[in-house]
């Protein structure tokens, strides 16, 4: 099988000894259906085509058509002016329903509106900015546990520690009713799972047939949502009103033009997502952006001086963040590079016209944002590592549609402040006090249902003198 680095003809440009964060491997040819599958269950990444990073628009054609689009006014007809003619894809809907119901994140219509609307209050800013102390009670836990662990380290499984230690306080108020490390047993146990695009779909077998991941993941389901339920259950026992956090605020959580609550499954699967997609999407960006400062000493240089200069040895607080701004330019093109979500699917209902191609009702229509991250027509020098970029200076230049890591429009991530303020202060703390160098090759992007540098992030962590 023919497979390039999709990074090449970029990286040539960038000259030798540039440094080249590794992409998804491309493949140049047209694959056949049954290929197309077998590489999507290894890796969603994959299955994106070379022209994708080079044009806006590509069609083809399996069992039905389908589009992947990486072109930015294309991406805000599909995310804000039509929005209502592109809902989600079923195909991924149903890979994430037995743990999320028909959840905010799962939802479309009405269910999904009124969700919204009483989500919604739940994180605005002054509501984060009331978490950010247990963020910064994170962050310190996670640098002394950084200190105690030698030389050598594996990145991810740290950061899903310390942003399972966030999301346990600022979602349950502590860890009363969740072994952790049950839990996280659980969470890996589902992305192996129900996380891998099914082979069915792929082949046309209809919905009701049972999809092997959707079996196998059943377990791993049932213990997750029974230790989230009983939380939940634990709290509406307390008689005095306890920590504002985000459960107490869920609880109470009200469509402001309906007065209509969520039910006690509502809450589980909303929960439960929270729960997941509240640290391992951050988790995710930390160690994607440390595997990128390894590489980078320059750049780390800067992140730490400016660290250090601003918190003087003390884990850094949500004020604090205004006067680190590489922490979150880092941070921001590490989410370019390797966005945690890096691919959407929307199924198209009317018929309607984007990049001057018209789409017929039925067709699925992909976002890669991937590629539109990494994409020739976009970006300059696409494959390099520049958190320069989101510099004051130079962020006017990037196009809202062009760079959509929490996505756009009426459904952005609700959790996206949340997510960049623990990100910060996480980073922040740990590159005042410590150096990461790599300690062996690789990883690789893979994609399931987010993008994962496998096997890991190894990096060599030593104190800063
Ligand atoms: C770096 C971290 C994160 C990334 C990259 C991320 C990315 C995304 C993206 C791309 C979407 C849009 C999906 C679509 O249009 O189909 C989304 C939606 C959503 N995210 Fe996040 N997310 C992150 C963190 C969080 C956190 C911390 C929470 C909550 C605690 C959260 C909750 C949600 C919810 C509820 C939605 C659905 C919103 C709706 O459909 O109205 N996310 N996220």
């Amino acid at each position: 099988m023919d497979r390039i680095a999709a990074s090449t003809p970029a990286s040539e440009r960038n000259g030798p000894g540039a440094f080249r964060p590794v992409g998804a491997p491309v493949h140049r040819r047209r694959l056949s259906r049954l290929e197309t599958a077998l590489i999507a269950r290894r890796n969603v990444l994959e299955i994106i085509p070379a022209l994708a990073y080079r044009q806006p628009m590509v069609s083809g054609e399996m069992l039905v058509r389908w589009h992947m689009l990486a072109d930015p006014a294309g991406m805000k007809r599909v995310m804000l002016d039509n929005l209502a003619n592109y809902p989600k894809s079923e195909i991924m809907r149903r890979m994430l329903r037995p743990a999320i119901g028909d959840s905010l994140f799962n939802a479309d219509g009405a269910a999904w509106k009124w969700q919204r609307q009483a989500v919604t209050p739940v994180f605005t800013h002054r509501n984060v900015v009331a978490l950010a102390p247990a963020m910064t009670a994170t962050a310190a836990r996670a640098a002394a546990r950084l200190r105690g662990t030698g030389r050598k380290c594996e990145m991810v499984r740290e950061m899903l520690t310390a942003t399972f230690d966030v999301i346990c306080d600022v979602a349950l108020s502590g860890r009363e009713h969740f072994d952790a490390a049950t839990f996280g047993a659980a969470i890996s146990q589902y992305f192996r799972t129900a996380g891998r695009a099914s082979l069915l779909d792929f082949l046309g077998f209809p919905d009701w047939f049972p999809r092997p991941g959707e079996l196998l993941a059943g377990g791993s389901v049932r213990t997750m949502h029974q230790m989230v339920a009983a939380a939940i259950e634990a709290r509406r026992r307390e008689t005095a009103p306890r920590a504002d956090d985000l459960l107490a605020h869920m609880l109470a959580a009200q469509d402001p033009e309906t007065g209509q609550r969520m039910s006690a499954e509502d809450l589980v699967y909303n929960m439960q997502f929270f729960i997941v997609a509240g640290h391992e999407t951050t988790a995710l960006a930390l160690a994607w952006s440390l595997y990128l400062l390894a590489h980078s000493p320059d750049w780390q240089d800067v992140a730490r001086a400016q660290a250090r200069a601003q918190l003087d040895g003390r884990a850094a607080t949500q004020a604090d963040l205004a006067a680190m701004p590489s922490i979150v330019q880092v941070l921001e093109e590490a989410m370019r590079l390797y966005p945690p979500v890096g691919l959407l699917a929307r199924t198209v209902l009317a018929q309607d016209q984007l990049c001057g191609r018209a789409l017929q009702p039925r067709d699925i229509l992909f976002l890669p944002l991937w590629a539109l991250h990494r994409h020739d027509m976009w970006w300059e020098r696409p494959d390099q590592f520049d958190p320069g970029r989101f510099s004051v200076e130079r962020r006017g230049r990037i196009d809202k549609y062009q760079y959509l890591p929490f996505g756009a429009g009426p459904r952005v991530c609700v959790g996206a402040n949340f997510a960049m303020m623990q990100a910060q202060i996480i980073l922040a703390t740990l590159i005042q006090e410590f150096v990461f160098t790599p300690a062996l090759p690789g990883p690789h992007p893979v994609m399931s249902m987010t993008v994962r540098p496998e096997p890991g992030v190894f990096l060599k962590v030593e104190r800063a003198t």
